[in-house]
């Protein structure tokens, strides 16, 4: 296993995340659509990758980023396109475009498959929604094989919708992929996977269209127990034949705290910068690496936690956002009271509570264990934050 870091883990590179994968063949088996909830860098998009790469319990996979798309159009033509892809799935494509009724309807997806038949003049009533429905309901697949679809980003793709073409698109962007996943003829056979960095609740509740997401069951991604985060350590430390004191390493794991393999990948990156002794890391060399690892090269895998509150949050609430978690940093800790008592300082009594639940789901704080105090999820997080943020 080589030390990757940045990219989605892939292969040989991918540390085996069998109870989130469970999780999620379970919800698929009892029949849900679901969407993926975890902050960034937790690990979705390779857990994505590696249900399609190992076609887990022989499931047909489709991965889709739709990170760039800002259009519902786009969107079903995107997805058509790379549900055709799947192998296996050509045959059932070809019929498909062979069938009388798809030729009468000048279907736009002839020129998405690239197939050789005379382009008749597009028809502009027929939707790339349409050719998607049309498909999925005819498509056949063996004995009770799923089709599913990984839709990566959806958030973003709902936020690029509502700014190029307003709220109505968007929310009409969410119903027809409402209607699409329950649809009685595709229900049986596709299941849909939405993920993304951004909170898919709170994207959607801004505009008012909870109603549209509600038939999905959520599913939460953890971070590695301290058992799978010593596993990942170790084999990552092996491949460059580094040993390790037991005393060491347990006191990486407790300084470390919230054990996304991101963060481990990123201190082994440190730590094998050292110059280190014959007989393995100790205490003060993971001291030197938790140093380390914010230092200035490092700084884009940290500045987003900040730059992207930008874009979350504007005016008072960004202010009132960016204050708390100042205080939250340099103090380790804070109170709910403290926090309203804010609140009414920066004139957001109103919007505290929503913003202190997005700064929550987005991973950079919690209140596990205590409720009424909350503090960073991850020292190094707050390390940084204390350095570079103010
Ligand atoms: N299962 C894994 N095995 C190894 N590395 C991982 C794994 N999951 C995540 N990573 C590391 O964490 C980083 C972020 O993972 P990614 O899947 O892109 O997270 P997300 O999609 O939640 O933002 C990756 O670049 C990779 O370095
Ligand atoms: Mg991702």
């Amino acid at each position: 296993m080589r030390n990757i870091v940045g990219n989605p883990a892939r292969g040989d590179n991918f540390f085996k995340r069998d109870r989130e994968v469970g999780k999620i063949l379970v919800s698929i088996e009892n029949e849900n659509n679901i969407q993926i909830a975890a902050p960034r860098r937790v690990g979705k998009t390779s857990i994505l990758f590696h249900m399609l790469d190992v076609a887990v319990e022989g499931h047909k996979y489709v991965y889709v980023d739709t990170e760039s798309i800002d259009s519902e159009e786009e969107f079903y033509k995107r997805l058509l396109k790379e549900i055709i892809k799947v192998p296996g799935i050509q045959g059932v494509a070809a019929k498909f475009l062979n069938a009388a009724s798809v030729l009468a309807r000048k279907i736009k997806s002839l020129k998405v498959m690239e197939v050789e038949v005379d382009m008749q003049e597009e028809n502009e009533a027929v939707s790339y929604f349409d050719d998607l429905v049309h498909f999925l309901c005819g498509i056949q697949l063996d004995n009770g094989e799923k089709l599913i679809l990984l839709i990566d980003e959806f958030p973003q793709t709902i936020l690029n919708i509502l700014n190029r073409q307003g709220t109505e698109a968007a929310t009409r962007f969410l119903q027809s992929n409402r209607t699409l996943r329950l649809n009685p003829d595709i229900l049986n056979k596709v299941r849909f996977i939405y993920t993304g960095s951004i909170g898919l609740n709170h994207t959607v509740a801004a505009i008012d269209s909870t109603a549209f997401i509600n038939d999905l069951n959520t599913l939460e991604i953890e971070p590695l127990t301290a058992i799978e985060a010593g596993e990942l350590l170790d084999s990552l430390l092996a491949v460059r034949g580094v040993v390790m004191r037991p005393s060491a390493r347990n006191y990486l794991l407790d300084k470390l705290e919230w054990l996304i393999p991101f963060h481990i990948q990123l201190l082994v990156q440190e730590l094998l910068r050292l110059d280190l002794p014959i007989d393995g890391i100790h205490e003060q060399h993971v001291d030197k690496a938790f140093e380390e690892i914010i230092s200035a090269r490092n700084d884009n895998h940290f500045a987003h936690y900040h730059s992207r509150l930008k874009s979350q949050f504007k005016g008072q609430e960004l202010k009132y956002a960016l204050e708390m978690l100042r205080l939250v940093a340099k103090d380790g800790v804070i109170s709910r009271a403290q926090l309203l008592d804010q609140a009414y300082v920066f004139d957001v009594v109103d919007q505290y509570k929503k913003i202190i639940e997005i700064l929550v789901y987005d991973g950079y704080i919690n209140n596990v264990g205590q409720r009424d105090i909350y503090r960073f999820n991850s020292p190094v997080v707050r390390l940084w934050w204390n350095k570079y943020a103010y």
